[in-house]
């Protein structure tokens, strides 16, 4: 439960002013792995952990940020904000603003309390939601007019050029495009998307395999450069496949030789997962829950094997899961190596469901996994009050 007049008030206590308060998702995906930065296509959802950010104006002439989570604040004087990372929680909501004011907004001081409950580490996006949860603050305190999507652009390249994550633009999307009960299949070229209402009789169940996962490893962007390594050969016979988004099955076949065996299995996750995640919307479009589950656990299998990009934790998630009755499908979600599986679960068998995971996922790993039952949500906004 998002703890909103908690944050409100300890926001009053702690700087003596009333706060407006803004609330941005994290994300669970639901197939589409690896393709944003291909310029291909993801279909997540926002769900109901979300961070809460509270914010009032300030005559001091500096910016104080607070965290709630990490029971820390920090302030600066707006003429020497930090110019770069420094490995430290504050760095996302600071890219936030560095970039806000690259981009001419003329950012006022402020104070800001930040409280959120997405699981950290955990492959839910807790990073875009604290970006993008300052940056809707930030600005309702600006004259400038900024569209949703324009705001997912910033707060990527926050985490882009000041955290130094080399992630594509599904989380900062999805945390500002949500929509409640629906699922959002995104062309991350042309950044049109159309939302897919999940059928009430289903429900979203996230499990942590509570191994870490997080970007800052250098196992993301060493992905990102063998698909660049990939992408180049098949450009240089075909100019035209600038991203993987522009290459099929068949450029693989005649060049995929080409390839370190590394690289081609990469290459070939990507451009088979373009093809399930259309595949995937359509079948949500239809209702059709069958093939989307079968496209997911396909998803599952390219990305353990193709990609390497599971860990046997998230892969026994998967296979106990399959096994239960009510599980339409489920897989490894976001980033990869550690982290969360989605599974869609029939609503009549999700209580039994949850307490077989647990005590599977127990008796092989001597782990015990969080479960979460979530509700796919809203992207960021204000909350009144
Ligand atoms: C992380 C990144 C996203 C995306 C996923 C993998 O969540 O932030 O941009 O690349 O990994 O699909």
């Amino acid at each position: 439960m998002l703890d909103v007049n908690g944050t409100r008030e300890r926001h009053t206590q702690r700087f003596q002013q009333q706060a407006k308060i803004f609330a941005a998702p994290g994300r669970v995906n639901l197939i589409g792995e690896h393709t944003d930065y291909a310029e291909g296509f993801v279909m997540p959802a926002a769900i109901d952990f979300a961070t809460l950010a509270a914010i009032s104006p300030s005559s001091s002439g500096s910016i104080s940020i607070a965290s709630e989570n990490f029971h820390d604040q920090v302030t600066f004087p707006l003429h020497s904000l930090p110019e770069k990372a420094r490995h430290h929680w504050s760095d996302y909501p600071l890219g936030v603003i560095a970039i806000l004011r690259d981009k001419g907004i003329d950012v006022p001081a402020f104070n800001l309390t930040l409280n959120g409950d997405v699981p950290l580490g955990a492959g839910l996006s807790s990073s875009a939601s604290v970006e993008v949860a300052t940056a809707i603050a930030v600005l309702s305190l600006t004259t400038a007019t900024i569209s949703l999507p324009e705001m997912a652009k910033l707060c990527q390249r926050a985490e882009n050029e000041f955290v130094g994550a080399s992630t594509g633009i599904m989380d900062q999307f999805i945390a500002c495009c949500g929509a409640e009960d629906h699922a959002l299949l995104l062309d991350c070229r042309s950044l049109d998307y159309r939302l897919a209402p999940i059928p009430p009789t289903v429900s979203i169940v996230i499990s942590n395999s509570m191994v870490k996962h997080s970007h800052a490893g250098g196992e993301y962007n060493t992905r990102r450069t063998e698909v660049e390594e990939g992408t180049a050969i098949l450009h240089s016979h075909r100019p035209e496949v600038r991203f993987l988004r522009d290459a099929n099955v068949g450029d693989l076949e005649k060049w995929g030789s080409e390839m370190p065996h590394n690289v081609l299995k990469r290459v070939r996750h990507i451009i088979t997962e373009d093809d399930r995640t259309v595949a995937a919307a359509d079948a949500l479009e239809a209702g059709d829950m069958k093939t989307l589950g079968r496209l997911m656990y396909e998803a599952h299998a390219s990305y353990r094997d193709d990609f390497e990009a599971s860990c046997k934790e998230a892969d026994i998630l998967v296979e106990l899961a399959a096994k239960e009755p009510g599980c339409i499908g489920a897989r490894l979600t976001g980033g990869g190596f550690g982290g969360c599986t989605v599974n869609l679960v029939e609503q009549e068998h999700v209580s039994g469901f949850i307490e077989n995971l647990r005590n599977g996922y127990r008796n092989a790993t001597g782990i015990e996994a969080d479960i979460y039952r979530c509700h796919a949500s809203a992207g960021a906004r204000e909350i009144a009050g």
